[in-house]
């Protein structure tokens, strides 16, 4: 597929997804979306991307939301199939058995809060705004930010971000737990691709299931999560990693992964 509103770029197992529509400050259209699908999927299937990382083009805006151009005349039934498109996506993003690195470079408002949430790890430059505006547009989150943000920041917090609409700073953003780290704007990817890295250097079938337990203990009781958590440690002791990775600690020599 050729992508129009994305880029993809694939270096030393890291993949990087931009997106790129600087024009509307990177809003996500339905056209964007299914791009965001595909690639996805592409990456999903391709053993050479250990880790993906999202950002946004230019120096303004990861993602400043939804399209309102093309929000703005949606019918009910469209909006539902809109919102569930983004739902969809932003779901992948999540399930996707690979860690995924939001690196947020400017305002990530709606939407674009709402990528960033899907998202394994969160980091920011310090001009990064974040906000969930929707309310005043006469709509709410639709992308997921009703369900992904109070898990994420607490239910007060929450509903004081969507019900105002207020935009916060990255200092704040860290403050509450909504992002790992600020960084200067220059610095912002060459932060994404070091926490890349060290992942990268780690047993990575561990990595993934340890992203399939924690998903899975913000939807299920807790007995459930601890069996979930159970299985999948033993499913490691399948692995030739964990073989490596404990010998080479009673070696005291530095593991070599093959990530199976
Ligand atoms: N959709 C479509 N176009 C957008 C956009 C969006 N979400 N955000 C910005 N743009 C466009 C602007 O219309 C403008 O286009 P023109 O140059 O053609 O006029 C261009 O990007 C630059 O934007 P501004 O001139 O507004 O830039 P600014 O620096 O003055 O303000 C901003 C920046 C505060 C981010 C402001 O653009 C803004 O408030 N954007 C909208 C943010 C928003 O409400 N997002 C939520 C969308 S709804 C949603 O996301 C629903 C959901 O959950 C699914």
């Amino acid at each position: 597929m050729e992508y129009k509103n994305i880029e993809v770029k694939i270096e030393k197992g890291i993949a990087t997804i931009t997106i790129n529509r600087p024009k509307a400050l990177n809003a996500l259209n339905t056209e964007t979306l299914e791009e965001l699908e595909n690639v996805l999927e592409v990456l999903q299937n391709d053993d050479g991307v250990k880790v993906i990382v999202i950002t946004g083009a230019g120096e303004k805006a990861f993602v400043a939301g939804a399209d309102i151009s093309e929000m703005k005349d949606m019918s009910v039934f469209e909006a539902k199939k809109f919102a569930e498109l983004g739902q969809k996506v932003f779901r992948k993003i999540e399930l996707v058995k690979k860690p995924v690195i939001a690196a947020v470079n400017g305002y990530a408002l709606g939407g674009g809060c709402e990528l960033a949430l899907a998202c394994d790890i969160r980091i920011a430059s310090r001009n990064a705004k974040f906000g969930q505006p929707e309310v005043g547009l006469g709509i709410i989150p639709g992308f997921g930010g009703t369900q992904r943000l109070p898990r994420i920041v607490g239910v007060s917090k929450a509903k004081e971000l969507i019900y105002t609409g207020d935009m916060i700073d990255a200092e704040e953003a860290l403050r509450i737990g909504l992002i790992s780290k600020v960084v200067e704007q220059d610095k912002l990817l060459e932060e994404a691709y070091g926490i890349a890295k060290k992942i990268m250097s780690k047993g990575l079938v561990a990595v993934s299931l340890a992203k399939e337990a924690i998903n899975k203990s913000l939807e299920v009781d807790i007995d459930s999560g601890m069996e979930y958590e159970a299985n999948a440690f033993a499913m490691c002791f399948g692995t030739q990693d964990q073989k490596e990775g404990m010998a080479a600690f009673l070696e005291k020599r530095a593991p070599k992964f093959e990530g199976r």
